[in-house]
């Protein structure tokens, strides 16, 4: 079957030759209809993702249509459109037992640590698959990415009616302000980036818009808010010049949130937490919860999926159309691959 493999840094191969998948106990053998491109991706790409081997096939944000499967307690049939949920976990390690598979110790991500589902058809086990009859396969292929902001929200504990800076305005960003904004709650985005806010503000609707770039962001977001400070605060950047900034702008009592991650230390000063009484939480991808809880926002409609895919091609087009998605000024949100 045909699929496209990372064989090495910067460079991806077409091949018509990869093995089909063999229907396995406990499996189901899905046809890969969509294939959603995030920065994962463009890391593995360059060189960037650690603990990342080669050749692998990426692909983690899939939508497909069941081909093959056994009995299952889901009662998931050959045919039903389905989202999969890439976090392979153990079911077994201390976290998995506590229900927080999102954070297994032993966690192997499909294209990632494991093949991915850049190919024509995959076999992943049957709790990994969540159906989506009645969602477009562009809404089911988007569940991951915005899963993970509704995991950050969720982790959050934020409350309707209350406001909360979402600082990072990339779809991770952008899915942590949608969600906040479908459970009524009040938010700021916050981004060095003019385009980035826009978008922010046209395609989630956030309340207010701060451009970290300029003076006395303390004030600004407190201008923003009413002359409190949020309650919750979300860090989706990436940035660890951003993240330790971050302590200043939670109110008293507040939960400050890393949903954005980095591979460095965050430094912050003991007082300005300590002062505040801070909860810092990380949050780390996502539980069926949190894909369920997007599914219902997306059935809602309080979602437009059409325009957070902004870039397209299909599986024969994609290396191709790979290199310019890596570039800034391409302004990719999200790229989909179609077959
Ligand atoms: N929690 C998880 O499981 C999970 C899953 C996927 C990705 N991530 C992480 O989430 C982060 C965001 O991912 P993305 O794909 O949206 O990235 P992205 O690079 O597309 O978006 C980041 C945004 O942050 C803005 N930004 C950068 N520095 C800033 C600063 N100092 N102040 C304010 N804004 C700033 C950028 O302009 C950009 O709009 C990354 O760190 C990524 O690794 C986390
Ligand atoms: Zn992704
Ligand atoms: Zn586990």
């Amino acid at each position: 079957m045909k699929g496209i493999i990372c064989a090495e840094v910067e460079r991806f191969e077409w091949t018509e030759s990869l093995p089909e998948p063999v229907l396995e106990a406990g499996h189901a053998i899905v046809s890969i209809k969509r294939i959603g491109i995030c920065g994962t991706d463009l890391h593995a790409f360059k060189g960037n993702q650690p603990f990342f081997s080669y050749p692998r096939i990426l692909g983690h944000e899939l939508a497909g249509i069941i081909e093959g499967i056994g009995y299952n307690e889901q009662g998931l049939t050959v045919g039903d459109q389905v989202s999969i949920i890439p976090y392979v976990h153990c079911g077994v390690c201390i976290a998995c037992r506590s229900g927080k598979t999102n954070c297994c110790t032993d966690m192997s991500v499909l294209g990632v640590h494991r093949d991915g589902g850049m190919r024509e058809r995959i076999s992943v086990p049957v709790a990994c698959l969540l159906s989506a009859n009645g969602l477009t396969l562009d809404q089911t292929a988007v569940l991951e990415p915005l899963a993970i902001g509704a995991h950050a929200v969720r982790r959050s504990g934020l409350a309707a009616g209350e406001t909360a800076l979402v600082i990072g305005g990339g779809p991770i960003g952008l899915g942590v302000m949608a969600i906040a904004k479908h459970i009524g709650a009040k938010v700021i985005a916050m981004d060095i980036s003019g385009d980035r806010l826009s978008f922010c503000e046209q395609w989630a609707g956030t309340d207010a818009l701060v451009n970290a770039l300029q003076d006395e962001p303390v004030q600004r977001i407190m201008d923003a808010c009413g002359g409190e400070l949020p309650t919750v605060v979300f860090d989706a950047t990436g940035n660890a010049r951003s993240m330790g900034d971050s302590f200043r702008y939670v109110a008293h009592g507040g939960r400050l949130v890393f949903v954005g991650l980095v591979k460095a230390d965050i430094t912050f000063n003991d007082p300005e937490f300590h002062k505040r009484e801070l909860t810092l939480m990380a949050s780390r991808n996502a539980t069926r919860e949190d894909f369920d809880t997007v599914l219902e926002a997306l059935s809602a409609g309080s979602i437009d999926v059409n325009r957070y895919i902004t870039h397209r091609a299909p599986l024969a087009e994609m290396i191709e159309q790979f290199q310019g998605w890596l570039k800034p000024e391409s302004r990719v949100i999200k790229a989909m691959v179609e077959l």
